[in-house]
């Protein structure tokens, strides 16, 4: 090993500073948990429990625009998602198309960008066509990105990286020995993007949940108790307090 910082460590000092205290994160990603035992504490069903998420991802979208946070990467639905009673997979489906059809005007107006990553295929013709036609309408905005990971799985997602680095390799275009992290990282659903900075996991639990494991490596991990449905700017701001307060140090001194 060399003293030199990896290539993703430089961009990801650049991206956000080195922690200082006014230190506002250029990329924030949120695992929003806790819908279910929010609507369950309250004897609702589930799906309630979603509709209140989608009123927290609402204000914490525009909490994290009038920070001055450049992206935000929400985990709608995992790959691991489709494990789900189909009622409640038919339910969050039925509160996407809702949500876009609502916030659209919205996300236009607030000079918000629409991205997505992942194979939102799946979820069917009429709801990909509805995605990607407000991922186009929204395409020359840029005050914020708001990246949809949607049947997203950060391991699916790596695994396609070397698939087609492999294929490259196989098709004479690249030399396997030139395959570096840079070359890993243009591949990813997330290429393009600033390096991630922090990530918030709601709802007391630990773990990534195979959400941006490559994309994680130096970003700070905030896990709050929190509930997904009671989020809101306060509690947002919370998160970039403790994030300005956190040394960045990625791997020097
Ligand atoms: C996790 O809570 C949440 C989800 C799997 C879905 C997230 C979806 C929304 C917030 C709806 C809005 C999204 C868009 C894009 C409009 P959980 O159900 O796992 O909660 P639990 O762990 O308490 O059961």
């Amino acid at each position: 090993m060399t003293s030199q910082p990896a290539p993703s460590a430089v961009n990801a000092a650049e991206s956000a500073g080195n922690g200082g205290a006014s230190a506002v994160p250029r990329h924030v990603a949120i695992i929003m948990d806790g819908n279910g035992r929010w609507a369950s504490q309250r004897g609702l069903p589930r799906v309630a429990g979603h509709r209140a998420g989608a009123e927290a991802l609402r204000r914490t979208l525009q909490a994290a625009a009038d920070a001055g946070v450049k992206v935000l990467t929400i985990y709608a639905f995992s790959s691991e998602n489709w494990r789900r009673p189909d009622e409640e997979i038919s339910d969050l489906k039925g509160l996407m198309r809702y949500y876009l059809e609502r916030e659209l005007k919205r996300l236009e107006s607030e000079g918000v960008r629409l991205r997505l990553i992942g194979n939102y295929r799946a979820f069917g013709p009429d709801l990909a066509k509805q995605l990607e036609a407000a991922v186009a309408r929204t395409a020359s905005n840029s005050r914020l990105t708001l990246v949809i990971a949607l049947n997203y799985g950060s391991r699916a997602e790596l695994a396609a990286v070397a698939s087609k680095l492999a294929s490259k390799a196989v098709a004479g275009e690249i030399a396997p020995e030139s395959i570096d992290e840079a070359a890993i990282e243009a591949e990813l659903d997330t290429a393009e993007l600033p390096q991630l900075d922090l990530l918030i996991r709601t709802s007391g639990e630990v773990r990534l949940s195979n959400f941006l494991l490559w994309q994680t490596a130096y970003a700070e991990l905030l896990f709050t108790p929190v509930l997904w449905p009671d989020f809101d700017e306060a509690a947002f701001n919370d998160a970039l307090g403790q994030f300005a307060a956190r040394q960045r140090r990625f791997g020097g001194r």
